[in-house]
């Protein structure tokens, strides 16, 4: 750059605009912050009153104000058209352009859009790799006449960094754009796949009164366990399809063992119990998006001390989502009515669950569910009508007062529990899980809490 010794503070100037700009190319910030930082930096360097920092978008041809400075009544955003030609010549010009001699700017702008071209007295087009990505247009300069061939150096130097920054955004936003409209999607094909899904559990179900809607209350329940065991979304929801197809095995079995009122023989247990291995088999052959699944449809009947089935797998042999899957299938099994057995209350049902952990069921698990209840009962005493209903006995007809916001129990559970029934279920299972003991031994899990 031919700068003269007159021109050491402009140099000095231009440095500092450089140093301005490097936090800016990062896209770390707001760009539209950015953008007034670089084009006051830029005017300051180049010796201008005011100016206006352009992007360009291609479709259509269109310079949109990102910056503004020294020309307040200029409307936000200020807006040019550009035809194909003035793309073109932008696109080409040979650095900063100065207008022509009868003030105007012939083939780079027109006087098309919401400001009025001849307010510029330099133009610098913002390029890279060959293509306008905006515009520089400054205003009046400093010292009045025209721009001279040094301040024209230091916006085509400053030009060049504040395109890339402006390339920057223009790509960010392209893939935030990108990324939504994927999610968005991949949301549509979710909801789609798990509606398919439901309906399928509905389908599974379909064999008899007592397991209607059973597959779709286990896929509720694990998801509602595995949230409040802070798995991730994705895992969640694999949780819940896992849940509605967990008993697909159950196609295959004859019908009359599901509203025989009598416990089953050894054959009928045998032949029961087999839905899980045709389940995984019909899984097996199908490519969802949870690996996971044919593992819980098999073991979901797996119990921690090997008296589960198929596999009499124990502790940490059986995934961690099939050890969710049982406790949410045990729950529902339990709080549900039978052919044998009426259905039990809900602290009944918990009662069992937490006297069965953790030699059967993951007290972990089985914590997440006290949590989800509990949330559920606190919720529910908040209620206008409830209060006095917790340890009252379950009336015969379940209609109770307004259902609460949490909807981890449907409609069909009568809460007969207050929360702090549930904190002394807390109580027992870490007693449980402890055997006894008040202190705690290196490599045992912490003692569980439900806040
Ligand atoms: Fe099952």
């Amino acid at each position: 750059m031919a700068l003269g010794r007159n021109n050491f503070r402009r140099l000095l100037v231009t440095f500092g605009a450089l140093a301005d700009l490097a936090p800016t190319l990062t896209g770390a910030t707001d760009f539209l912050a950015n953008a007034e930082v670089m084009l006051r930096a830029t005017l300051e360097a180049a010796g201008a009153r005011e100016g206006i920092l352009f992007t360009f978008s291609e479709r259509p041809a269109l310079l949109r104000s990102a910056a503004v400075c020294g020309l307040a009544a200029l409307p936000d955003p200020s807006l040019i058209p550009l035809l194909p030609r003035q793309v073109y010549a932008l696109t080409h010009a040979s650095g900063p352009q100065l207008p022509s001699p009868d003030g105007t700017w012939r083939d780079l702008l027109t006087s098309n859009g919401n400001v009025a071209p001849q307010l510029f007295h330099c133009l610098a087009p913002l390029r890279v790799n060959h293509r306008l990505v905006g515009l520089l247009a400054l205003g009046r300069p400093t010292e009045g006449g025209q721009y001279d061939a040094e301040s024209l150096e230091i916006v085509q130097l400053l030009a060049h960094y504040i395109a890339l920054a402006v390339q920057n955004q223009s790509l960010a936003e392209k893939l935030d754009r990108r990324v939504s409209e994927n999610l968005r999607l991949l949301a549509s094909l979710n909801d789609f796949c798990d509606h398919t899904l439901e309906a399928f559990a509905a389908a599974i179900d379909v064999k008899h009164v007592h397991i209607h809607g059973h597959s779709v209350r286990v896929g509720h329940y694990a998801a509602g366990i595995g949230e409040a065991m802070g798995l991730e979304p994705s895992e969640v929801a694999a949780l819940r399809s896992a849940g509605y197809l967990h008993d697909i095995g159950k196609v295959a079995i004859d019908k009359r063992l599901f509203s025989k009122p009598e416990r089953l023989d050894d054959n009928e247990f045998r032949e029961v119990a087999e839905h899980t291995l045709v389940g995984h088999r019909i899984v097996a052959g199908v490519e969802f998006p949870w690996p996971e699944l044919p593992d819980v449809v098999r073991w979901h009947h797996e119990r921690a001390d090997g008296s589960g089935y198929p596999d009499r797998l124990r502790q940490d042999e059986v995934p961690l989502a099939a050890r969710i899957m049982a406790v949410a299938d045990t729950f529902d099994a339990m709080i549900s009515e039978r052919p044998w057995r009426p259905a039990y209350d809900l602290g009944h049902a918990l009662g069992e669950i937490v006297r069965l952990s953790p030699d059967k069921y993951d007290a972990a698990a089985v914590q997440a569910l006290l949590i989800q209840v509990r949330r559920y009962a606190v919720d529910r005493s908040r209620q206008p009508g409830t209060q006095g209903l917790f340890g009252a006995a379950a009336p015969t007809a379940r209609v109770g007062p307004p259902a609460p916001h949490n909807r981890f129990l449907g409609d069909q559970v009568y809460c007969n529990i207050a929360p702090t029934d549930v904190d002394n279920l807390a109580s027992d299972l870490n007693y449980r899980l402890n055997r006894g003991r008040t202190y705690q031994l290196a490599g045992t899990p912490p003692p569980l809490s439900l806040s």
